[in-house]
């Protein structure tokens, strides 16, 4: 699966990420699948709270890291959300075990950690890496209400297949 389009994105802060992901959920149609990578905190559960409200879906999003996967209806005709967290994942077989394929005809599906082990799922895919300044193990953030804690994030998307060919998120 070739790549078909990449963009680099930055982020300066929280509704920079939010803007961006209504205009991932605008580009987005039922089969759509993406792949999210990037450090604690980064931002993936950030942007898939983003990413539902801009489908129109009003579900608390959190992190399904104890629960591998979320279904999320959508309330009107859009497409419903799978949220996956693959971060313990042993791998494809476990991926394949979920049974994803089947909810792809009215879903878009949204993987954490999915990098890796879940580009068999459909021709095409969107990954998008989530960069954060100073995510390094000895600079991780503990305080989150710190108001020096930066908000800067970097969002490198590319597209890997023929959906994604001519496609601009933004
Ligand atoms: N520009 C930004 N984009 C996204 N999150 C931001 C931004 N600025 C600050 N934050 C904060 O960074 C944190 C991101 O946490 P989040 O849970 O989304 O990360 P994650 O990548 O899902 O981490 P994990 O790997 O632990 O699941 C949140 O507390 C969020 O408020
Ligand atoms: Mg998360």
């Amino acid at each position: 699966m070739g790549i078909t389009m990449t963009q680099t994105l930055h982020l300066a802060d929280l509704a920079a990420t939010e803007q961006f992901a209504s205009a991932v959920a605008r580009a987005l149609r039922p089969g759509d699948v993406i792949l999210l990578t990037g450090d604690l905190g980064a931002g993936k559960t950030t942007f898939t709270q983003g990413l539902a409200r801009g489908l129109g879906i009003e579900a608390n999003i959190t992190s399904p890291t104890f629960v591998l996967v979320r279904h999320h209806d959508h309330p009107g005709n859009g497409p419903n959300l799978v949220h996956v967290d693959a971060y313990r994942l042993s791998g494809e077989d476990e991926l394949t075990s979920l049974d994803l394929e089947t909810s792809l005809d009215n879903s878009v599906i949204v993987i954490e950690w999915g990098r890796g082990m879940a580009e068999a799922l459909a021709s095409s895919h969107l990954d998008i890496e989530f960069q954060r300044p100073g995510a390094t193990t000895d600079q991780l953030i503990t305080d989150f209400s710190d108001t020096n804690v930066d908000e800067h994030r970097t969002a490198v998307v590319t597209g890997y297949g023929p959906r994604w060919e001519g496609i601009t998120i933004i």
